[in-house]
């Protein structure tokens, strides 16, 4: 399918001393770009309907009927994707074609259209195009791309929506954490963000709902992020909030992450590394690892770092595991960022940013 945008230019773009301004202090999603992009869907799942009414126009508040199934049954997926500035002032995306599928499996498990992979990567160069002058070049500073699709029909019976829209927005952003230095975390005990059989492994709002209690729970406890685990499964690792979790083995040049069991997100920032793991020519293994593991990994030293990773902060140190009842140390030590975690860290900012070369082919040029 090949959709032409029609193009509305915002008659009101941000000024050059208001973007200024924001790029002086971007922060994580605090400020959007002057224009968005929107296609419509009418149709049945079954049918596969169809996508129409392609535009790019002035970023701005929806209208919508407040029986739109979403605000009801909350129908609505989503993507994360960052757009780099390279030095010579080229804009690229990194494996776009990952996001473009994900949002298709997450679109089938919540029982949403699919949306043509070409499609998506089209309305994405569509918005960096036009707001290009939104990507910063800073150090650790990106353009955050956040594709969403949402049930519009206003209709209370409990059936998938006959009308849908997928919509892209953008961000100027910082880095999401700000210079690494290890965050310690919280074992989310009392609650669970998916469980088998549910929506895990879709990128979809109510996932994100049902942890911020979690999230707030850590918070309280000193801790930026929570991490949740599986009960009936012996307690395994399963991931943070809004990032995948890796341990590094380092007596054994070993790196493993909890397998996809269908409750986890399946990560392009953890598919990356497992490659760029490879490539160094350590082993790698998706496995089950569990909170014991973890435990006794740490205290007789064969778990030397453990890291959180995802697009938004890329790789991120994890310090302490903190839980009401024990707290498992810096597997790198106190206050440590971890060496491998590191040397994978730059190595894949490297690429993102074009100061290392690309040798797998994950870059797409946007502008
Ligand atoms: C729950 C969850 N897990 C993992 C990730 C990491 O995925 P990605 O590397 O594709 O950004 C994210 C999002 O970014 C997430 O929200």
């Amino acid at each position: 399918m090949t959709v032409s945008f029609r193009k509305e230019p915002n008659p009101n773009p941000a000024s050059k001393e208001q973007l200024e301004e924001i790029f002086a202090n971007p922060g994580f999603g605090n400020f959007f770009s002057d224009h968005m992009v929107t296609i419509d869907w009418k149709g049945t799942y079954e049918d596969g309907g169809e996508w129409k009414n392609a535009r790019v126009h002035a970023y701005g508040p929806l209208t919508l009927d407040p029986a739109a199934a979403v605000f009801h049954y909350g129908q609505e997926i989503f993507e994360g994707i960052k757009a780099y500035r390279h030095s010579d002032g080229s804009v690229w995306t990194f494996r776009i074609e990952e996001n473009a599928k994900r949002l298709n499996r997450s679109a089938e498990r919540l029982a949403l259209p699919q949306l043509p992979e070409e499609t998506f990567i089209e309305a994405v160069k569509e918005l960096v195009s036009i707001d290009e002058h939104w990507v910063p070049s800073g150090e650790g500073e990106a353009y955050y791309i956040r594709p969403f699709m949402i049930a519009t029909e206003a209709y209370l019976g409990v059936r998938p929506s006959h009308e849908v829209s997928f919509m892209v927005i953008g961000s100027p952003v910082g880095n999401y954490f700000g210079t690494p230095k290890p965050v310690d975390i919280w074992l989310s005990e009392n609650y669970a963000r998916a469980g088998v059989g549910g929506t895990g492994a879709a990128k979809c709002g109510g996932n994100y709902a049902a942890s911020m209690i979690a999230q707030l729970e850590g918070e309280k406890h000193g801790c930026q992020q929570v991490i949740f685990k599986d009960p009936n499964r012996e307690e395994a690792i399963e991931e943070l909030g809004g990032m995948n979790v890796f341990f590094v083995y380092g007596k054994e040049n070993k790196i493993v992450t909890p397998e996809l069991t269908g409750t986890i997100l399946e990560g392009v920032t953890r598919k990356s590394i497992l490659q760029l793991a490879e490539d160094r020519g350590m082993s790698v293994e998706e496995r089950a690892i569990t909170l014991t593991q973890w435990r006794e990994g740490v205290a007789t030293g064969d778990i030397t770092e453990v890291f959180a990773c995802g697009t938004a902060a890329v790789i991120q140190p994890i310090g302490k595991l903190k839980s009401a009842e024990f707290e498992i140390p810096n597997a790198a030590g106190d206050g440590e960022n971890g060496e491998v975690t590191m040397a994978i860290r730059d190595e894949l900012v490297g690429i993102q940013t074009g100061a290392v070369e690309d040798r797998h082919g994950w870059l797409t040029k946007l502008v």
